[in-house]
């Protein structure tokens, strides 16, 4: 893949080979919808837990068989929030539900409209307020990060909460170099982490060499051609 002129620090690539090889497995237009929703879950776990690795810890005293000891527990003063795009972030999230129990999560419904490729929002059930927006981390989750207008949508929804952008953190499968100059642009501060960053976006606005359409090779939900 080429290099994008504009990349910013705050993006991670993951480099790893089972994140890799998966990727591959979703690209391949072959690979039917079950085999692609248990290549996104083996991808899923290792970006997540990437992208956790800013969940603050705090000192606790414990009680092993043997011994007390100061041991690192998660801040019980941070609050933390998982936030899938619909339809194709939701797989993610599942993962991410599994590894942070302890977590809200709160759905985001954007559809990308097909001729403006801008995103339509049709449900948030997102809080008035967060009690303590400085404690509060957001993990936003969408297999595609395309044009960036979702990503940007739904980080908007945090940041107008007061949420700081150092807090949030935005999860994709695949990256076009288009979306992360967008969202990088708009939100200097916020995380990324991609498991793979593409090429380009084609003429209407595709991920190339991307996976086709993540929501649709999920659920497996195709149109039939010419309808
Ligand atoms: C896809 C994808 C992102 C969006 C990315 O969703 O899951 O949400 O497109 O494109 P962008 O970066 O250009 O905004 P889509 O609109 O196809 O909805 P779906 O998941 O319900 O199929
Ligand atoms: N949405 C997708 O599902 N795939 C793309 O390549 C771009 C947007």
């Amino acid at each position: 893949m080429t290099s994008p002129p504009e990349i910013t620090d705050n993006l991670s690539i993951c480099n790893n080979p089972i994140v890799s090889h998966n990727i591959s497995v979703l690209r391949d237009k072959n690979t039917n919808p079950e085999s692609f929703r248990a290549a996104v879950r083996r991808i899923s776990q290792i970006l997540i837990s990437r992208a956790f690795e800013n969940i603050p810890l705090v000192k606790a005293g414990i009680e092993t068989p043997l011994m007390s000891t100061e041991a690192d527990v998660i801040d019980n003063k941070a609050e933390f929030i998982i936030a899938p795009i619909l339809r194709a972030g939701l797989i993610f999230s599942e993962i991410a539900m599994d590894i942070l129990p302890l977590a809200k999560v709160h759905h985001i419904g954007l559809y990308r409209d097909e001729k403006t490729l801008k995103p339509l929002s049709y449900y948030n059930n997102l809080p008035n307020s967060f009690v303590s927006p400085s404690d509060t981390y957001v993990y936003i989750f969408d297999p595609m990060l395309a044009t960036g207008g979702s990503a940007v949508a739904a980080v908007k929804l945090f940041t107008d909460l007061d949420i700081p952008q150092e807090n949030i953190t935005f999860i994709s499968l695949i990256s076009a170099p288009e979306g992360i100059s967008k969202l990088s642009r708009a939100f200097k501060n916020i995380k990324m982490f991609t498991g793979s960053l593409d090429s380009h976006l084609n003429d209407i606005g595709y991920i190339l060499p991307g996976l086709g359409d993540a929501g649709d090779r999920s659920f497996n939900t195709h149109k039939p051609a010419g309808s």
